[in-house]
């Protein structure tokens, strides 16, 4: 079975813009590859190291999410980065190698310190796909299912690999990205959904919350009256509509064209919809939020089996780069 390796930053609740972003993904990888899902909170720390008190909560919130939606340790192992420290060392052997200019050219560093002050500009942020491309070869995984922004990561990560594997023989394998289209699903405000923007619906919001987050969306702001035809082709709800795959969404569409469906009754009609997704979630969320240490106890023992996998691959890389040998062994 191939290898498969992704994650995701604790940095609070998982949204509706994760379910369709990652984690509907991830509950089918989970049944066709050996999957490793990573909470990577040593990444949270490279943005984020300035507030770290609610991290605790944040990775407990996002694992209760995981299983909750599906994602199951019997099938996929879910662990948390910080628990696996040789990946933390296999991150250091490997930014011998990484030439400043690679890291100089992976576009996000520029990025981020312009969206989030230059108190990020930190070596630990610079060294940040760095420490993904760690994560991943750390498996030695051949799939990582990411979205379009860290395309440029996987790439370095693949040059990575190929400079390891130039310097001390074969070792790694080149990853390849799996981008699956996912849908473009915006917050109530018209941005992207994030939990930055204030612009999102959890997956643990009950029933009223919903429906004023969901009454909040800007619609086709041409269509005026109940009345007016409507294009669906620029309306948010309409976007919305189309992610959960709505069975009536072609009529929704008619309708709306037409202007004979009123934008409050499309709501409602979204409304419906996303309950009746999230209301089991919720549910099983509730029950497992009941046993909060069977969930660390759950990480605890995903972090177990991936340390085993990481502590081989290092042995490797020590015996690859002369840092063990004829003298020391272990
Ligand atoms: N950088 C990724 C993101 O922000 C998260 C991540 C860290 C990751 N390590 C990874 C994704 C390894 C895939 C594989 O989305």
């Amino acid at each position: 079975m191939e290898v498969l390796v992704s994650g995701m930053r604790p940095t609070g609740k998982l949204h509706i813009g994760h379910i369709f972003g990652a984690l509907k993904n991830w509950k089918e990888y989970q049944d066709k590859y050996k999957s490793y899902f990573i909470i990577v909170d040593w990444h949270a720390l490279t943005t984020n190291y300035q507030k770290t008190q609610e991290l605790q909560e944040y990775i407990k919130e996002v694992m209760i999410d995981y299983l909750a939606f599906g994602i199951d340790p019997n099938k996929a192992v879910i662990y948390l980065q910080s628990m696996v420290k040789d990946v933390a060392v296999l991150h250091l052997i490997l930014s011998m190698i990484v030439p400043l200019s690679w890291l100089e050219r992976v576009p996000s560093f520029k990025d981020q310190i312009k969206e989030l002050g230059k108190d990020i500009a930190t070596y630990g942020f610079f060294g940040y796909p760095v420490l993904m491309s760690a994560d991943i070869l750390a498996f030695n995984a051949s799939i990582v299912p990411v979205g379009e922004d860290q395309l440029p990561h996987l790439e370095l990560t693949r040059e990575i690999a190929r400079r390891f594997n130039y310097l001390y023989g074969d070792t790694f394998i080149e990853p390849k990205e799996l981008l699956t289209n996912t849908p473009y699903i915006p917050g109530f405000d018209g941005r992207k959904m994030s939990k930055s923007y204030n612009n999102a619906i959890f997956i643990d919001d009950d029933e009223k919350t919903i429906k004023e987050k969901v009454m909040k969306y800007i619609t086709d702001p041409n269509k005026i009256y109940k009345n007016s035809p409507g294009r669906p082709e620029i309306c948010n709800v309409f976007s919305l509509h189309k992610a959960f795959e709505n069975p009536e969404t072609k009529e929704i569409e008619e309708n709306c064209k037409k202007g004979t469906l009123g934008c409050v009754e499309c709501k409602l009609k979204l409304c419906n919809i996303i309950n009746n997704f999230i209301s089991p979630i919720r549910y099983k969320r509730k029950q497992i939020e009941k046993n909060k240490d069977d969930v660390i106890d759950i990480l605890k023992e995903g972090s177990k089996k991936a340390s085993e996998i990481v502590a081989n691959t290092l042995d490797k890389v020590y015996y690859k780069v002369n840092l063990k040998g004829n003298l020391i062994k272990n």
